[in-house]
């Protein structure tokens, strides 16, 4: 693995592949490795709120004997205060391992451009890959062979969609994409991993109608119409993704039982409904928990701890 988790587009389908095989064994037994990170201190710099990403860190830090430091948006104050450089060389000298929640994705690059220590995407507005990477290897654990399988993503082609683009073409995941005009994902992201799913056997599918794209899928996942940094246009998306909502009716497209899959937080009764969220195939809190699992994996491979 590179020095840094910047993107899910910089791992090869190997190293995903041995990261979930290590999170299995973490999963299985969380005393596992619990003093492999002993004396080490990772700190987390976010701009936005958290959740599944700040305590699941923080606690898988904890399990494999390490600390962490939380810097709240008023601590480091990112490039107000302090140029990201600056905020670079400095923690480079203190911690052993950075997570960033930031807006610009600009802000993760040159944070792990000056810092001598592995820095990891904990969401930027660009993309999510702790996130993706924790879906997959969900999606592997439920359905065990995910090659000839197909994941849909209805909703807004964000940060969250975008990494998971990227953790499909990986691992030969098919995925079928629905997103209103002007809400597609990224074009490189799409064009580059069409390229990686082409040699996985796997396709890539852009629709602008969720329920063709469900169209007998195996895996149906949303995420929030406005994403954060967002919050002014949520009236107004409100309407454009009206028809994007994963509800009963859509889902009755989809393979029967299909899995359904949110990143969290979700605004009910906004793009999924209760009762699709909390129906019996829904798997939203398994995914949440394995954020855990296969980040105590990648910072055991980042840090070089697992020999
Ligand atoms: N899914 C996710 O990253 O959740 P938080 O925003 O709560 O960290
Ligand atoms: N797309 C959402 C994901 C939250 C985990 C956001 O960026 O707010």
């Amino acid at each position: 693995m590179k020095k840094d988790l910047i993107s899910i587009k910089d791992l090869t389908p190997k190293e995903i592949e041995e990261l979930f095989n290590l999170t299995d064994r973490l999963k299985e037994d969380k005393n596992k490795f619990s003093r492999v990170l002993a004396g080490k201190t990772l700190a987390l710099i976010f701009q936005k709120p958290s959740n599944r990403t700040r305590v699941s860190f923080e606690v898988g830090m904890y399990q494999l004997g390490g600390n962490s430091i939380y810097l709240s948006p008023a601590e480091i104050n990112l490039g107000v205060r302090e140029s990201v450089r600056d905020v670079a060389k400095t923690l480079s000298r203190y911690v052993d391992a950075i997570v960033i929640r930031t807006f610009e994705h600009k802000n993760v690059l040159q944070l792990a451009e000056h810092s001598d220590k592995p820095v990891i995407n904990g969401l930027s507005d660009f993309s999510h890959p702790c996130q993706g990477l924790a879906d997959v290897y969900t999606v592997r654990g439920k359905l065990r062979n995910i090659k000839s399988k197909t994941l849909a993503f209805i909703g807004d082609g964000n940060n969250v969609c975008n990494s998971l683009i990227f953790a499909c073409a990986k691992t030969g995941l098919n995925m079928n994409i629905a997103a209103p005009t002007g809400y597609e994902p990224d074009k490189a992201v799409l064009e580059e991993a069409r390229v990686i799913a082409q040699e996985q056997n796997s396709s890539i599918k852009f629709f602008h109608n969720p329920a063709e794209a469900v169209k007998g899928v195996d895996v149906v996942y949303t995420d929030v119409w406005a994403s954060m940094g967002q919050e002014e246009e949520a009236q107004q998306r409100k309407k454009i993704f009206r028809e994007f909502q994963v509800n009963s009716a859509l889902m009755s497209g989809a393979k029967r039982g299909a899995l359904i899959m949110h990143c969290l937080p979700a605004h009910r009764g906004d793009e999924i409904t209760d009762e699709v969220i909390d129906s019996p195939h829904s798997v939203v809190f398994d995914q949440a928990e394995n954020r855990m699992h296969v980040q105590k994996a990648i910072l055991i491979t980042l840090l070089g701890r697992h020999k």
